[in-house]
């Protein structure tokens, strides 16, 4: 008998056992069930464990291993721009706790193992990703671009709602495992969605973002920066779309290289008057989107970096400015209660403050244009 209980327990035996489950498919099936919790042991090892007696012979146990994070981050919608978003975060080392959720299981389950295989180039990060939520227990932030893509000849508001009803499948699930996190939606339509996700979520104002114009603002950056041909670090322009899509304004008021507005070298600067037609760049800020699309198909790469940055505020509690989407009611006039993209102060409470830019007159009434139309559609939203 004892020595039955020795072959058992011998290395050699769990070695034959394993062959055999491996044989059989068990192991398939078994990496499956395991997936769905966690996927961050190397695919050589079994998820029963079966080699742990050479990680005991290696390693003695002083304290048993945290296993949370403070900066877990979840990226719900595994598609081009979650894990654009995924990658920015891990690669740029603003988390190394990320868990993914898509509804596609297999796709998911190619994202993650891709994912994890550059483990090695990373920072030995935790990856996980399920079709349920209970991956995303404890996360600071919910990361949220799941959603639903227009149908040829299909209307704005039934693209909306569409992506509501998907909201309301997410969204409830998120506060159940993480009723602290920051959600940061960037599913489209982003300002509409952000105040959606902020209703069903029941979570303060400051406490739902919206990636909002911050990607908008780097282009306008960009292409500002080729033009005067100096670094892009060194161009301040803020483009506030007001409501995702084609209505938006850049505040070129403020424009300014290293803290010298362009408006005070010359009144007419991207004015109508302006000889040299600056305001074409808010229009190429406009169609990017668009031609990128019909380049490639999506947009990731850019959406992936500036919701990485704003992750890094929020998780970093940096207090920096980035344009957002966030609650406007009462800001310049405006009188509905909808999200608007503004530059806003980010840290660990979420939004802490606006950042009251002069606008003139015109991009004022821009801005409640904006908000009226927001507010339209909201309005005729089913619950
Ligand atoms: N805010 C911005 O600046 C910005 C920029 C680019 C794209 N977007 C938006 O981001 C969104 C995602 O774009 P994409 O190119 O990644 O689309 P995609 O189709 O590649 O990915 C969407 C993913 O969401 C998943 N999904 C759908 N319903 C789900 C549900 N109920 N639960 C879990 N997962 C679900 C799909 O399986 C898919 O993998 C779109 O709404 C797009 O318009 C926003």
């Amino acid at each position: 008998m004892k020595v039955i209980l020795l072959f058992l327990l011998s290395s050699r035996a769990m070695f034959i056992l394993n062959s055999f489950l491996t044989k059989t498919n068990c192991f398939k099936i078994l990496r499956r069930i395991g997936n769905a919790y966690s996927f961050r042991l190397p695919s050589t090892i079994s998820p029963l464990g079966f080699l742990r007696s050479i990680s005991d012979k290696l390693l003695q146990e002083l304290v048993p291993p945290v296993h949370y994070s403070e900066t877990k981050v979840s990226v719900i919608g595994a598609g081009q721009v979650g894990m654009a978003c995924a990658f920015s975060i891990l690669t740029q080392n603003v988390s190394s706790d990320v868990a993914l959720v898509d509804a596609q299981e297999d796709k998911l389950l190619g994202e993650m193992l891709d994912l994890q295989h550059g483990a090695y180039f990373m920072n030995s990060p935790k990856i996980s990703a399920s079709s349920t939520y209970e991956v995303t227990a404890n996360s600071r932030i919910c990361i949220i671009t799941a959603g639903a893509r227009q149908r040829e000849g299909e209307s704005r508001l039934a693209l909306v709602q569409r992506n509501v009803d998907i909201m309301k499948s997410i969204v409830p699930q998120l506060m159940k495992y993480s009723p602290n996190a920051t959600l940061l939606v960037v599913s489209n339509p982003v300002d509409i969605l952000t105040w959606v996700v902020w209703h069903l979520s029941g979570l303060p104002r400051h406490k739902v973002i919206g990636s909002g114009t911050n990607l908008d603002s780097s282009r306008f950056r960009f292409l500002l920066s080729q033009s005067m041909k100096v670094s892009v670090k060194n161009v301040h322009a803020f483009h506030c779309r007001l409501e995702h899509g084609d209505s938006s304004v850049p505040v070129w008021s403020s424009v300014n290289v290293a803290g010298v507005k362009l408006r005070d070298l010359d009144p007419n600067f991207a004015t109508k008057k302006d000889e040299q037609r600056y305001d074409e760049i808010h229009r190429k800020v406009v169609e990017s989107a668009y031609e990128i699309i019909k380049l490639k198909g999506y947009t990731s790469w850019a959406i992936g970096l500036s919701v990485s940055q704003i992750c890094d505020s929020l998780l970093k509690n940096q207090h920096s400015i980035h344009c957002v989407s966030i609650p406007v009611k009462d800001c310049y006039g405006i009188e509905e209660d909808v999200f608007l993209s503004l530059p806003a102060v980010l840290g660990e409470a979420g939004v802490s403050h606006i950042v009251k830019i002069n606008l003139n007159e015109e991009e004022e009434m821009h801005l409640r244009d904006s908000a009226h139309a927001i507010a339209k559609v909201s309005s005729e939203i089913k619950w």
